[in-house]
């Protein structure tokens, strides 16, 4: 079994280090020689996407996380608009689908019956259904219309890693695909991005390298009863998914907020020490940037110690932060690739500190096939 580990204590941990691998093979040969996206085995024809007026997200746990960053990056790139919906409430409250609806499950097991449920449901309304997936051959791609594969490779640990990170580049695979297709962006535009894209590999590696750090301080907060994820734009859904990974691994009380609700009620759970993970924009986008800085003021005027994930070169944080996680420059749309994996690496050595089985938590499975 260790060898099947390469050498890590668990599954997850070895899964978080192949996330520059995985990133890099979910991007394999997605264009063609005239630098056009090619998405093969989608099998919906670009034809029946160029009629899409609105896409509905549905996917459950950490994949749901990846659909709100998909929200992001889809409704800027292409302007359709995008709901994400978790997909245990999306059926029963009606949802309004029409042929013109396109509805993107994403599952990394294909198996989740809440997603699975949401599909059937949708497909008899006369929606299209597109599958973001990474086991192939799983029910939930054979029941779509078409599939986009996230080649992340088996993922063995419950909590969700590369699955993650390459549902992520598939979502932005399928906003640039439609902006092709319904030209919202200029081929040159989207080539740009692709490229952008083709470098994470490299960066997310960056990030990796400094896992030792991300751990010791994961070992100095053993005690913790509570942490806070604060973040904005793209960077609020990493809140909420380093939060869910605290949860499922470390069993302790974990929340996500989007940075600007802070005022409006969760301020008033900042006490005298309490960690709070701040992700902040990158500096081009200063707007975000500053009301996230500002944020972070007022947390650590208020006793909360912070742990800061901004940009490399951000001094204008270390006086406000306690800890700062150096993150490598990238468009604030691609952050999450990159910002989500320090709290991958301190969920898991926190977990791993307090002694808890990090590949099998407690009442958790890897793919849920009950509603
Ligand atoms: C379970 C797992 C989670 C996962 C969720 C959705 O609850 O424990 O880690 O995010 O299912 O799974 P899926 O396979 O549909 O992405």
């Amino acid at each position: 079994a260790a060898a099947e580990k390469d050498g890590y204590d668990w599954f997850m941990r070895k899964e978080i280090f192949e996330q520059p691998r995985a990133v890099a093979d979910a991007l394999l040969g997605r264009r063609d020689a005239e630098g056009k996206l090619q998405l093969d085995e989608m099998r919906i024809d670009a034809s029946e996407l160029q009629g899409i007026d609105k896409i509905i997200i549905i996917a459950a746990g950490t994949s749901y996380y990846a659909g709100m960053v998909a929200k992001y990056a889809i409704e800027h790139w292409t302007r359709i608009s995008v709901e994400v919906e978790l997909a245990s409430e999306f059926r029963y409250r009606d949802p309004i689908l029409t042929r013109s609806t396109l509805v993107v499950a994403i599952s990394q097991s294909g198996e989740t019956a809440d997603t699975l449920q949401a599909i059937r449901h949708a497909r008899a309304q006369q929606s299209k259904v597109l599958a973001i997936c990474n086991t192939n051959g799983s029910t939930i791609p054979r029941e779509s219309d078409g599939v986009i594969y996230t080649y992340a490779g088996p993922e063995i640990g419950v909590a969700s890693t590369k699955g993650y990170v390459t549902q992520l580049v598939a979502c932005y695979l399928l906003a640039l695909y439609l902006a092709q297709t319904k030209n919202t962006l200029y081929g040159d535009e989207i080539n740009g991005v692709m490229d952008q894209l083709e470098a994470m590999p490299a960066h997310v590696q960056t990030v990796l390298d400094e896992a030792d750090k991300v751990y010791q301080f994961a070992r100095d907060h053993v005690d913790t009863k509570s942490v806070l994820f604060l973040g904005r734009h793209a960077g609020y859904p990493v809140a909420l998914e380093g939060a869910l990974k605290l949860k499922e691994l470390a069993y302790i009380h974990a929340e996500g907020f989007a940075a600007g609700e802070l005022k409006h009620g969760p301020i008033a759970l900042i006490e005298e020490g309490l960690p709070v993970f701040c992700i902040v924009p990158p500096k081009g986008r200063d707007q975000l940037r500053e009301k996230m800085v500002s944020a972070i003021q007022e947390i650590r005027a208020r006793g909360a110690a912070t742990i800061v994930l901004a940009e490399h070169d951000d001094e204008a944080i270390t006086p406000y932060a306690d800890e700062f996680i150096r993150l490598p420059k990238v468009p604030v749309l691609l952050q999450p690739l990159v910002a989500v994996v320090p709290l991958q690496l301190f969920a898991c050595e926190l977990a791993t500190a307090m002694g808890h089985d990090v590949d099998q938590p407690r009442n958790l499975a890897k793919s849920v096939t009950v509603e």
